[in-house]
């Protein structure tokens, strides 16, 4: 019964974010594209859900025309997503950014890797994986096999991850000395006078932060477990494993819903001797 009910809300979740997304990249695509050039060398999405991600990387145009993702910018991407309503939107996307796409098959039966004749012989691989990283036991053999990543990406997946303190420790563990965690991600309403705050637009904060804690449980049972009440910055920033932390805030006035949708957005950087 349980299963029937997570298969069902995995699907209701998908078929609302393949409307929502659309709306939500017009609103963030400016501060996507200000963090999105740390992005390279072997890359893990964690939550990519259709990959909206892939339209700001470094792309180049190819012999036949096509505008692909760069081989010498990014090598290799996996994409690690619970939902696997959201597989055939993230295959077709990987696609036409030029990725030649592969699934993992100890947690991904039956989906069709890209046929043998791959979309360009450089073309670097997209290998999607289910799981998530909430939990150090059940991290995917696949992607500790791939592992250390250069760049591990989140956007927008940190407000929906069960234990996002748990999924930020393992995130510092899969990276490479040196490698980046990129992020853009909704959290709670900074407080009044907060330093990051690059766009204030006079949003009242105190007011706006109780409203996102009281919306929070009904908002996460309609949105797939999102919480618009996390200080999402602030849990990345703290985790010990970093040798520098650079993240902004923002209080967008686009619309109602974007005034309990702050974003904090930025890079990680691991520290290049990790002590215990
Ligand atoms: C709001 S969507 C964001 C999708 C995409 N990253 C974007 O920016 O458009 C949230 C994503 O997080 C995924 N997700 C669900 N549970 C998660 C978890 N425990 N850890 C990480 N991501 C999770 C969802 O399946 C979904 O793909």
């Amino acid at each position: 019964m349980t299963n029937i009910f997570a298969t069902a809300y995995d699907w209701i979740f998908s078929a609302g974010w393949t409307i929502e997304s659309k709306r939500n990249n017009r609103k963030v695509d400016v501060y996507r594209k200000a963090i999105w050039p740390d992005i390279q060398g072997k890359v893990l999405e964690l939550g990519p859900g259709y990959a909206e991600s892939l339209r700001h990387l470094t792309h180049m145009t190819a012999t036949d025309g096509a505008y692909v993702v760069d081989p010498g910018v990014v090598h290799s991407y996996t994409a690690l997503e619970p939902n696997p309503y959201m597989f055939g939107g993230l295959h077709k996307n990987a696609e036409e950014n030029g990725f030649r796409v592969a699934y993992d098959d100890a947690t991904t039966a039956g989906h069709q890797s890209t046929a043998a004749a791959a979309p360009r012989d450089n073309a670097p691989q997209f290998t999607i994986v289910r799981g998530a990283l909430d939990d150090s036991n059940c991290i995917p053999q696949a992607i500790l096999d791939e592992a250390p990543y250069d760049t591990i990406l989140t956007s927008f997946s940190l407000c929906t991850a069960r234990d996002p303190k748990a999924t930020v420790d393992n995130i510092i563990r899969l990276l490479r000395p040196g490698g980046a965690h990129v992020f853009i991600e909704h959290v709670r309403q900074p407080p009044p006078g907060d330093e990051r705050v690059i766009e204030d637009n006079n949003v009242n904060a105190v007011l706006w932060g109780k409203i996102q804690d009281w919306l929070t449980p009904a908002w996460s049972f309609i949105g797939h477990g999102c919480h618009l009440n996390r200080c999402t910055g602030e849990t990345i920033a703290s985790a010990k494993g970093w040798e520098r932390v650079e993240y902004k805030n923002v209080r967008p006035v686009i619309d109602l819903q974007s005034r309990i949708m702050p974003l904090s957005f930025g890079k990680a950087i691991k520290a290049e001797v990790t002590t215990a």
